[in-house]
């Protein structure tokens, strides 16, 4: 018989090998039209959460890396921030939705100048109250250096290296009852999908009225098509809102012409800004 320290040790090494093989780097990408979207969203999700005062935990399954410098190589390589933080980055007023995320943009950036992007790690951390808590799962090992040192001292966030659909099962439900969870994987493996599909419906079943929500991207020639989730997932059409945004031919990322956010349990008087908000979207 296996122990469980053992059984524990070879998932480690299943994942770190996992990790290797992946070659998404979320700085190649940070700050971009897809992740203005999904940062806006996320922030406005939180707000929303954060009218009761109760804690929340909230939980990052795929983090990457928190903070980009927006000068070093990586992001600088297709410098894919151009169109999207840098479009929207001295905007006149927008959106009530677009002008709270930019304001925390520009919290990372205090003398104007837009020099580093925050990720959804550090958005979150940001937004944290002190009943708060933020749970960040990352597979890739550099990633998980970053994440380690940057909240080594951080009380209120816990850093989980390892696969986050296998986290959900430890975290979920979080202590107090309310929760969100944002799924974010970099959608480089054909079995993502199902992975995904498993671990949503082990989370709900822990945590049926949790809050999630899963960014996917429309890839030409091979969408991710997540409208047959909620027939999978047992959830009616209240429980289910997916918002999608497509990208003008001078926002587009390679072959990615539009991307979406798929959001199980939308706090219900959310539904109706986000909608109001994305008829003002291109
Ligand atoms: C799209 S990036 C995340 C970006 C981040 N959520 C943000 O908005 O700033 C996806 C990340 O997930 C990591 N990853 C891939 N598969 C994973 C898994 N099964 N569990 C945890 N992390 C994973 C990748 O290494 C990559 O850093």
């Amino acid at each position: 018989m296996l122990s469980a320290a053992r059984i524990e040790a070879m998932i480690h090494f299943w994942n770190q090998i996992q990790a290797l093989m992946l070659s998404y780097r979320h700085a190649f990408h940070a700050g971009n039209p897809a992740d203005v979207f999904k940062h806006a969203v996320l922030v406005a999700l939180v707000r929303a959460m954060q009218e009761k005062p109760r804690g929340i935990q909230f939980v990052d399954t795929h983090a990457a890396a928190a903070l980009y410098e927006l000068n070093d190589a990586e992001t600088l390589k297709n410098r894919e921030f151009d169109a999207g933080i840098g479009r929207v980055w001295s905007s006149p007023p927008l959106h009530p939705i677009m002008d709270d995320y930019l304001a925390l943009v520009r919290h990372f950036n205090p003398d104007g100048r837009l020099a580093c992007y925050p990720g959804s790690p550090m958005l979150l951390r940001q937004l944290l109250r002190p009943n708060d808590r933020l749970i960040l799962c990352e597979l890739h090992p550099a990633e998980q250096r970053r994440l380690q040192t940057r909240f080594a001292e951080d009380g209120q966030v816990r850093v989980i290296a390892g696969d986050g659909y296998a986290a959900l099962k430890k975290v979920l439900p979080p202590q107090g009852g309310r929760g969100l969870v944002l799924i974010d994987p970099s959608w480089e493996l054909k079995s993502e999908a199902d992975s995904l599909t498993a671990a949503l419906q082990q989370a709900l079943q822990r945590f049926a009225h949790g809050v999630y929500a899963i960014w996917y991207p429309l890839i030409e020639g091979r969408d991710i098509d997540l409208t047959v989730l909620p027939e999978k997932l047992g959830l009616n059409q209240d429980q289910w809102l997916d918002m999608r945004i497509s990208f003008p031919p001078e926002q587009r990322l390679g072959r990615m012409r539009a991307c979406g956010m798929a959001i199980i349990n939308c706090p219900y008087r959310l539904r109706q800004t986000l909608a109001e908000w994305h008829s003002t979207l291109s």
